[in-house]
């Protein structure tokens, strides 16, 4: 079982899309995914056309946690399970404050888990449920918009996962630039300049597109709603070839962290 969490303490830059995207990904590929929304806004519920629920807060509260396979929520599509997420999360948050090994909350709960990868969305904050998501993780991906905050939003992730080292064998799996907007100069320049700091860890866009936001306003995923949508297929290459899109990144999530 592979764990991955999307994080970017930057809120707004695509983590959710990213999230539900790839775990819709990958489970129609045959993996057993579990999606864990670790966000109080319960924007995974949204996007997969779920009631939010208080799932999450079920599963943690300390003293009083379900077992997992108690706790989870099917999604309607096969082999895509998950942990929602709602206002009951700050509650849980606060009272996480004061348990003991709350840095290992989600390392306990998936120990025993049966799933083939696990994607845990992370809320744009610094939070108890952000380092147990650290902790537990194997990899973090990294949705970044492309702007003048983008390296440093990423290097304060990366300064927050080193921070963590005693405790935690997470490593960078990639960072994902999102919004991608060919047309502008300021989406290129930015680009450029992240992979000048991060080389090749830096995978490709994510163009912007439309049907992202639509497809949510609908609760479905992008593959139900818009299989054609560039933020999927990318963009096409002089030599025919495409680059960029959630296409190529679960490709790339498969060929390189789920090996
Ligand atoms: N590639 C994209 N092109 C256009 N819109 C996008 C793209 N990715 C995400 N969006 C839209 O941008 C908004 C923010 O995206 P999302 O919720 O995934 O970000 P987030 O990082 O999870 O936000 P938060 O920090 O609040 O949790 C949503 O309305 C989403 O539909
Ligand atoms: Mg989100």
């Amino acid at each position: 079982m592979i764990i991955l969490a999307v994080v970017n303490q930057k809120g707004g830059v695509g983590k959710t899309t990213t999230a539900v995207t790839l775990a819709h990904g990958l489970a129609q590929r045959d993996y057993h995914t579990l999606l864990i929304d670790l966000d109080a806004q319960g924007n995974v519920a949204d996007c997969l056309g779920l009631e939010t629920g208080n799932d999450l807060y079920r599963l943690l509260f300390p003293g009083m946690a379900l077992p997992l396979a108690q706790g989870v929520t099917p999604s309607g599509r096969p082999r895509l399970d998950v942990v929602r997420s709602d206002r009951t999360t700050t509650q849980l948050k606060i009272a996480l404050g004061a348990a003991d090994m709350r840095e290992y909350v989600l390392d306990d709960l998936l120990k025993d888990a049966s799933y083939d990868v696990v994607i845990l969305d992370c809320a744009p904050s610094m939070d108890v449920l952000h380092t147990a998501a650290m902790v537990a993780a194997h990899y973090i991906l990294i949705p970044t918009r492309l702007d003048q905050l983008a390296v440093k939003g990423v290097r304060d992730v990366l300064t927050t996962l080193q921070g963590l080292s005693r405790i935690s064998t997470c490593q960078l799996g990639a960072i994902i630039p999102t919004f991608y907007d060919r047309q502008t100069n300021e989406s290129l320049l930015q680009l450029k300049h992240l992979a000048r700091h991060f080389k090749e860890q830096v995978w490709p866009p994510i163009p912007q597109d439309v049907h992202c936001r639509e497809s949510t306003r609908y609760g479905k995923t992008l593959w139900e709603y818009a299989p054609q949508a560039r933020a999927l297929l990318g963009y096409t290459h002089t030599r025919g070839q495409s680059v960029g899109g959630y296409i190529q990144m679960v490709d790339r999530v498969e060929e390189v962290l789920l090996r």
